[in-house]
């Protein structure tokens, strides 16, 4: 049982780029403490805005992004491939 997320940074701006729990791990709080982990070290370094992209239908994630107070900026259209799908664009202010 885990999970991981991964992150980058550059100068005021980061992105988190993937984000996962183990299914056997889901819906215990590792996907929320591993957001604001990430959240921390990103402001730790000066970050002012975070980004990422989530599939339109990924309910579960945009209500995770949605609680920790990211809202929707944009939509990539059929960004996603197997199934097509758009992505939405999430921002996190610091
Ligand atoms: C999205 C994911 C990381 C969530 O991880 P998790 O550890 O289960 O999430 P948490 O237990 O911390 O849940 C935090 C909140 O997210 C939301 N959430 C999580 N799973 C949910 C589900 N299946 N349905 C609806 N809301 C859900 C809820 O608001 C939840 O708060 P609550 O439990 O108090 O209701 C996990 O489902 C996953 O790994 N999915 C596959 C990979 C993925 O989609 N990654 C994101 C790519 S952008």
């Amino acid at each position: 049982m885990g999970g991981y997320v991964v992150a980058l940074d550059a100068a005021d701006e980061g992105e988190i780029l993937n984000l996962a729990v183990a299914p056997g791990g889901r819906r215990i709080g590792l996907g929320r403490a591993l957001v604001e982990a990430i959240l921390g070290v990103l402001k730790d370094r000066d970050v002012s805005h975070v980004y990422l992209e989530v599939r339109e239908s990924n309910a579960p994630a945009r209500a995770l992004y949605a609680a920790q107070g990211f809202r929707e900026v944009g939509r990539r259209e059929a960004y996603y491939r197997r199934p097509v799908e758009d992505a939405i664009v999430l921002r996190h202010d610091a």
